[in-house]
């Protein structure tokens, strides 16, 4: 998601300054390459080793500048950056850089940036709530600088009150937000499933099937990269969520309809990747059942149609669905565009090699409510998600 993003994150003294080792992991995981400035007081609390260990580069402090001959390093950094994090940011920091003071190699280099600045900071409550400090903050934030945080909550001293440092994961999303302002899809909301669901027989077995969710984990991919705010329901898989989506893990076809229609509202966009089942066991038994010389047989009962649902309730979303097909293709997929109500529905033929469950690849055709159809040839799935996202923004611009 953030690829090729160069990212400068200061780090000033304050007890927050241990999370910075997961915010780090955070853009170096999403592919950005982070460059770290500790100031002295900081390395009180988090060391150069680690935070060099986990952005796999040379943290600037002091000394690295007094024992290297190249002194205006810092400031080439500075100008190339595409954001400048400080986190945690003390109220000395701030004041200081709000009073245009440049005394030490972060409040120097942050004087030769011209990319976005995000402040995190972290203080007592007190602190913060002095007019001195308050000043400062909003000097800085009529200037054009961001600020987020800090939350309410129980604070290293002991008090409780506003001044805590925001989670590595919120200041994750707004500094993404930030580098994705001028992204196309930016503000826009996308719903998508992804996964299969498991329907439990007894505590040991369930129905299923192959879906491993690559398809969906894709299309989520793409859409954060495109700018979007993403939520991912994912059924049961082996797959890690890409960096700020937001999560929501579901077992069963029910949970997944509740998940889903708890956010359609508030949505811009849905794709639905998932290979719900149709059906669940009638009961599912608390013990393991046991085996016997008879053969068995189980009675299943319809799950929700999620799709169909949405289909119903549609206002301003696009909906779009897939369709796993083994024959009679078209026919099958333009009959669940209209039962279900959807702007547009991408089939794939899960018989043919290279498409359809558990593999890298897909072989879709994309079926339009006006009767148009688009075959695609032969694509890896991230390259599907980004043709499919290309023609619902089409589909988009032209509402
Ligand atoms: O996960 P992968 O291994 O990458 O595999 C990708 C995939 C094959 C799962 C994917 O490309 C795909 O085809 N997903 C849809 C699978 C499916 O359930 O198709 P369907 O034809 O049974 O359902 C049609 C649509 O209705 C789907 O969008 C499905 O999410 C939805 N549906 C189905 C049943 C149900 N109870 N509720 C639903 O919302």
């Amino acid at each position: 998601m953030l690829t090729g993003q160069r990212i400068i994150l200061g780090v000033t003294g304050g007890i927050a300054a241990y999370k910075t080792v997961l915010l780090c992991r955070l853009f170096v995981k999403a592919g950005a390459s982070v460059r770290v400035i500790l100031t002295e007081a900081a390395k009180q609390f988090v060391t150069p080793v680690t935070l060099q260990t986990v952005t796999g580069n040379q943290v600037y402090d002091e000394l690295f500048i007094a024992s290297n001959r190249y002194t205006v390093e810092h400031v080439g950094l500075a100008q190339e950056a595409d954001i400048f994090i400080i986190a945690p940011a003390t109220a000395n920091t701030i004041g200081k850089i709000a009073n245009g003071i440049a005394d030490n190699l972060l409040t120097t280099t942050i004087m030769a940036t011209t990319c976005p600045i995000l402040l995190a900071p972290a203080m007592n409550t007190q602190m913060y709530e002095n007019p001195l400090q308050k000043e400062n903050l909003a000097k800085l934030s009529s200037l054009g600088y961001k600020i987020v945080g800090p939350e309410q909550g129980e604070l290293a001293c002991g008090d409780s009150g506003r001044g805590r440092m925001s989670s590595p994961e919120d200041i994750f999303t707004e500094a993404v937000n930030l580098l994705h302002k001028d992204k196309p899809w930016r503000g826009r909301r996308v719903l998508i499933t992804a996964g299969p669901t498991q329907e439990a027989l007894d505590p040991i077995r369930f129905l299923t099937n192959h879906s491993s969710g690559k398809m969906g984990y894709a299309l989520a991919e793409a859409a954060l990269e495109l700018g979007a705010t993403v939520t991912l329901v994912s059924g049961p898989v082996k797959l890690t969520p890409p960096t700020g989506v937001t999560i929501i893990s579901v077992i069963t076809a029910q949970q997944m309809y509740d998940a889903v229609l708890a956010c359609f509202d508030n949505v811009d966009v849905v794709i639905k990747a998932a290979a719900v089942a149709d059906y669940r066991p009638a009961t599912t038994s608390e013990q393991k059942m046991k085996k016997s010389d008879d053969d068995m047989t189980l009675a299943l009962i319809r799950t929700p149609d999620i799709l169909a649902q949405l289909g119903q309730r549609k206002q301003q979303q696009l909906l779009i669905g897939f369709a796993a097909e083994t024959d009679n293709l078209r026919e099958h997929a333009l009959g669940k565009l209209k039962q279900k109500n959807l702007d547009l529905i991408v089939a794939n033929d899960i018989l043919q090699e290279g498409a359809g469950f558990n593999v890298d690849t897909n072989i879709v055709r994309f079926f339009f409510r006006d009767g148009r159809e688009r075959q695609l040839e032969k694509l890896t799935k991230r390259e599907v998600a980004h043709e499919l996202l290309e023609t619902i923004d089409e589909l988009y611009t032209k509402k």
